[in-house]
């Protein structure tokens, strides 16, 4: 099949089910401009996570990976006005463009973005009590999940979500003996995880405008 339909498709739901947002498109454009990597969730991924923090009512959400502010924005809206997000980032480049999309979106109140590693950031919300998240969105460094899912499953409670992107990249997730210390990342983290009595867990593979990749949803018992 030609990969192009799955973009065409994306892009026609896109259309149909999307209106027109300046917020979300001058993020994009200022992503854009400022050189980072297009390599935000899609409009049609955005909106998932959006309805998956309003069904499970989220009042506060976590995000690892910020990069312009696009998802942050997504889910910084399903937020109710005294809602909290907190959303990581290594690059100060990346921090300050999300910060301005995020002022643009009127989500300066309710959204904070924390520079550094998120390692060292995940350990700073353990450590001053941050917390319950009740949606934790795990995008940055492939490499680090199993970390991230750790500190998420400390920085949750039960009913709380863990969403995680691009556990699929094209497939290579299956490839066993592979050197790419991301996909390694994602297989260390499935490894034993349908018997870890702490989530119910799943993945689901997409395709769109961000080509053939897919996320992991774990919902803390
Ligand atoms: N969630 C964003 C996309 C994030 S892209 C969206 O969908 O709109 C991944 C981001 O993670 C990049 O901005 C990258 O700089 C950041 N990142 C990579 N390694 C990191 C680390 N160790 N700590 C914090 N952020 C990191
Ligand atoms: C990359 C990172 C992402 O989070 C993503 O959704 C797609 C691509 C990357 O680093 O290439
Ligand atoms: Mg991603």
């Amino acid at each position: 099949m030609d990969p192009q339909i799955f973009s065409r498709v994306d892009e026609y739901f896109h259309a149909q089910l999307i209106e027109s947002d300046p917020v979300l498109e001058a993020a994009v454009r200022q992503s854009e401009t400022a050189g980072l990597p297009p390599i935000q969730v899609s409009p049609t991924q955005g909106k998932m996570l959006h309805i998956f923090a309003r069904m499970i009512g989220a009042k506060s959400i976590l995000e690892v990976g910020t990069l312009g502010g696009y998802s942050s924005i997504w889910l910084g809206r399903a937020l109710p006005s005294d809602g909290k997000l907190i959303t990581l980032e290594l690059d100060p480049a990346h921090a300050k463009v999300a910060t301005e999309n995020l002022k643009r979106a009127g989500l300066a109140e309710r959204a904070t973005v924390i520079l550094g590693s998120a390692l060292d950031s995940l350990q700073g919300l353990v450590t001053g009590e941050q917390g319950p998240f009740d949606l934790v969105f795990i995008d940055a460094d492939k490499k680090s999940i199993p970390a991230y899912y750790e500190f998420a499953i400390k920085l949750t409670h039960p009913r709380s979500l863990i969403v995680i992107d691009n556990v699929v990249r094209d497939g290579q997730v299956i490839e066993a003996d592979t050197d790419d210390p991301d996909v390694q990342g994602v297989r260390t983290f499935l490894a034993d995880l349908k018997s870890d009595p702490r989530v119910t867990v799943t993945a689901i593979q997409t395709v769109g405008s961000k080509g053939y990749d897919g996320f992991a949803m774990a919902l803390v018992n």
